[in-house]
């Protein structure tokens, strides 16, 4: 749960770094600003922050909405990021709808990717406040569609982006498959993720198998299985995605969070406790070697997806 909460942050720097590239991508190259080197800051701007009420947004899933379930700070509302060499516009809900005009927007991955959905749509409803939005849902997908600029933000649910397939010995987990990339293909804008799930266990693993270049087995190196994935992704990319028409993006690794001797906290075993973002623009632990592998598939293996470099916002 807490962690959930910690993550608001990087959601709200999803849809910041959405918007940063896509509304004002004059920003992000001409002085040569990393907007991902920075810190979060306090503001106490209460005309601008929150950017969103939860209260007032009726899709928001209730995981996600601490303040109805009893948190008590709010503190954590009001945090911008700074990036070192620059300084980010705010948010302009109205002028990223008048930019996206008739796009269709789809985040694909984990709970991290839909938290950053949620947060996005949340901040478009705001802004879009009288006008016509409808939400279609099932299992996989969500969408929500703003009808006054024709702007639909899909959500897909997937946790490796690779398949998971029945078979009749049970459920394989397809390092070569990515069948929902038919799905994914007629989009203008889609932001992807995966890790966390790569690493679970028990019944909190969704598969039985691996399937490694035709061969099934019960398990293998969960690092080596992800990186497999990730190459099978970006040959999706290279093949099937046409750059002129969709923009790729991928979003970096988010630390789990589980062993506080990663921020300095040893002995704490998970992050119910912390309320404010750390200073300064690195993590203790260091780089997580998941990053690293996201970092050298898309510098070798793709041409034109941008990372939202979010590990240390997060
Ligand atoms: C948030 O929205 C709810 C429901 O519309 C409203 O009752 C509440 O006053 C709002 N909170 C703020 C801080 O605007
Ligand atoms: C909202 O848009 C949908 C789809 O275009 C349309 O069917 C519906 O009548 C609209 N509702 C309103 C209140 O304008
Ligand atoms: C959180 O902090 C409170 C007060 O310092 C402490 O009693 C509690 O054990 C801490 N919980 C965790 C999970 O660290
Ligand atoms: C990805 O990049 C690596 C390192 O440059 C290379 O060995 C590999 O063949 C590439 N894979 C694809 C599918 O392009």
């Amino acid at each position: 749960m807490m962690i959930i909460m910690r993550m608001k942050g990087v959601v709200i720097l999803a849809g910041a770094a959405l918007y940063v590239v896509l509304v004002c991508s004059r920003i992000n190259g001409e002085r040569g600003c990393n907007v991902y080197e920075g810190e979060w800051v306090y503001d106490d701007d209460h005309h601008t922050y929150p950017l969103f009420n939860s209260t007032a947004c009726p899709f928001i899933r209730k995981e996600f909405d601490c303040i109805k379930y009893g948190r008590s700070d709010h503190h954590y509302l009001h945090y911008r990021w700074q990036p070192n060499a620059c300084d980010l516009p705010k948010f302009d809900g109205v002028k990223f709808m008048r930019k996206l005009k008739g796009k269709k927007i789809m985040f694909v991955g984990d709970s991290i990717t839909l938290n950053q959905w949620q947060s996005l749509t949340c901040l478009l409803y705001t802004a879009s406040y009288g006008s016509n939005v409808t939400h279609h849902a099932n299992d996989l997908i969500s969408t929500l569609t703003f009808q006054d600029y024709g702007i639909s933000v899909t959500y897909f649910n997937s946790h490796y982006l690779v398949d998971i397939e029945m078979e009749e010995f049970g459920r394989v987990l397809k390092l070569d498959s990515l069948k929902s990339g038919e799905i994914w293909k007629g989009f203008d804008v889609l932001v992807f993720n995966t890790w966390l799930w790569w690493h679970r266990r028990g019944i909190k693993q969704p598969w039985d198998y691996i399937e490694d270049e035709g061969i099934v087995v019960e398990d293998m190196d969960r690092t080596v299985a992800f990186t497999k994935a990730l190459m099978r992704w970006a040959k999706w990319v290279e093949s099937d995605v046409d750059p002129y028409k969709t923009k790729v993006f991928f979003t970096g690794v988010s630390p789990a969070h589980y062993r506080g001797e990663e921020w300095n906290e040893p002995g704490v075993r998970d992050c119910s406790n912390q309320t404010r973002p750390m200073t300064g623009s690195s993590y203790p632990a260091g780089e997580p070697l998941a990053s690293k592998i996201l970092k050298d598939v898309l510098s070798s293996n793709t041409t034109s997806v941008h990372l939202l470099d979010i590990t240390t916002l997060s």
